[in-house]
């Protein structure tokens, strides 16, 4: 007899079948990614074209297998594993890690009470503890896990809120102009906070940079004493390490000891650098995190688990539970140290069981892989730098500080609106190419091609080879323009 369909959706046997097939697919697809892959990085098509093509697979009553599916989804995504993926800044995860998550999608432990989670909830208190103390805080500090570094960084500024106006903004509504400062170069989720919470463009205090794209700590002073005079109060400065064009460290010493002089708080967003604390040769580029009252950090990134899994760190760690001073009694102990009822401190109530992927990759291999990892990056990334200073064609925005490395293609005798339009149009045929991913941003209006070094396996020759099509792209563009 056959059987209904709610006993055929979780069949275990089906799933064994589908999952051996699943995952002896995606290491024939990792090898094969490892070995030299011919595969585009990126299968371009349209978006429409690709609607089109998904929209048909579904009004013909899906006649692939599922294991089909998942094949024609792997073949038509972007290939992160791809060692020519120099893109954005997602990490290639590590086979350990991914299948942490396929554990966390499976068992679904919602994770905002103890007992809706409690492997995942030690092991977050741990590991955050753990990270804590690599970053040179102390005993007082911890921290927690949540879904991504835009939701990390709106969390901290919360907690800064609540601290520094003692709790009434939340109880009683913002009834005056707060604000932060923050470099003009951070992520727009800053900015996105800022207005999520209502302060509105004022609330928002737009530090210049400096040659490198660091915040200028000179001008902290100033501005501070200007917003004061508008009647602003600043609670405070947010510090990017790194920024996410440029991958730009600001000075976190400078500005913490301003932080210190002024009661200000000092939140760090390293959604993508702070990781450069785990590298014993860069970690310098971080002096002063341990300043810090809140940090960001993305292990998403450059810490190879898959996304979102990002810790949030409070050098006191009980300013966490100040964040959210609202009380759920059905859910919700009254306890203020609670530290296993993780959604009293995050904005999710229900986030997936982030901690057993970066866990699944430090019990097995040791703070040591991060090092290597985020080490070998910064590396290639300044060999990557001075290969693009021996062409004479190409311009380097700037010596790299990160993995991230800016410049274009500028020939001589060619005016600034001609070279926009050219590295646009190099970077759209790299694009619908697919032999490599790299992406653009713009520096004071300019713009510039920019790579992310992600993939520990991304080599010289490769590189040499994105130089020579960009270079090939822009003389034969040129004669077109
Ligand atoms: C400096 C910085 N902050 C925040 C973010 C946002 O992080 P997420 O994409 O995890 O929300 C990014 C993403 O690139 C970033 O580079």
């Amino acid at each position: 007899m056959e059987k209904d369909i709610l006993h055929r959706a979780y069949d275990p046997e089906q799933f064994r079948q589908q999952g051996h097939q699943l995952v002896d697919r995606l290491a024939d697809y990792l090898a094969q990614m490892q070995s030299e892959p011919h595969l585009a990085v990126l299968p371009w098509q349209s978006p429409e074209d690709k609607l089109h093509s998904w929209q048909a697979d579904f009004s013909n009553s899906p006649q692939l297998s599922i294991n089909q599916f998942f094949d024609r989804v792997l073949m038509e995504s972007m290939h992160i594993h791809h060692p020519r993926y120099v893109g954005h800044q997602v990490a290639a995860p590590a086979p350990v890690a991914a299948l942490a998550g396929l554990l966390s999608g499976f068992l679904n432990n919602g994770m905002a009470v103890y007992e809706m989670g409690p492997a995942s909830s030690a092991i977050e208190r741990m590991v955050m503890k753990q990270v804590a103390s690599k970053v040179d805080y102390d005993d007082s500090a911890g921290g927690i896990m949540t879904s991504g570094g835009t939701l990390a960084n709106l969390t901290a500024l919360l907690t800064a809120r609540q601290i520094k106006t003692k709790n009434k903004a939340w109880e009683e509504g913002v009834n005056k102009q707060l604000a932060i400062m923050v470099s003009e170069e951070a992520h727009y989720c800053v900015d996105r906070a800022v207005k999520i919470m209502g302060w509105g463009e004022a609330g928002i205090i737009r530090i210049p940079v400096d040659q490198m794209y660091r915040m200028r700590t000179d001008l902290l002073q100033s501005y501070l004493i200007q917003a004061k005079q508008e009647g602003k109060q600043v609670i405070a400065i947010v510090a990017s390490a790194c920024s996410t064009s440029t991958g730009s460290y600001d000075d976190l010493a400078e500005t913490a000891h301003f932080c210190q002089q002024h009661n200000l708080w000092l939140h760090v967003d390293g959604a993508h650098g702070a990781a450069v604390a785990f590298s014993s040769k860069y970690r310098s580029l971080v002096k002063g995190i341990s300043q810090a009252d809140s940090i960001t950090l993305d292990f998403h990134k450059m810490l190879m688990t898959s996304a979102l899994t990002t810790g949030l760190l409070f050098k006191d760690e009980s300013h966490s539970f100040a964040t959210f001073a609202q009380q759920a009694s059905y859910l919700l102990s009254k306890e203020k140290t609670d530290w296993y009822n993780s959604g009293k401190r995050t904005i999710e109530c229900t986030k997936r069981m982030m901690s057993i992927q970066v866990y699944a990759l430090l019990r097995t291999y040791g703070w040591q892989l991060w090092d290597d990892n985020v080490t070998q990056l910064y590396d290639l990334a300044a060999r990557f730098a001075a290969m693009i200073q021996q062409r004479n064609t190409l311009d380097l925005a700037l010596s790299p500080q990160a993995n991230i490395v800016c410049f274009r293609y500028a020939p001589s005798r060619i005016s600034a609106s001609q070279l926009n339009v050219l590295n646009v149009q190099i970077r759209q045929q790299i694009l619908e190419e697919g032999k490599f991913y790299i992406v653009q941003t713009r520096l004071k209006e300019e713009v510039f091609l920019r790579v992310a070094l992600m993939n520990p396996f991304t080599t010289e020759a490769m590189l040499n080879d994105l130089l020579d099509d960009i270079t090939q792209k822009g003389k034969e563009l040129q004669r077109e323009i």
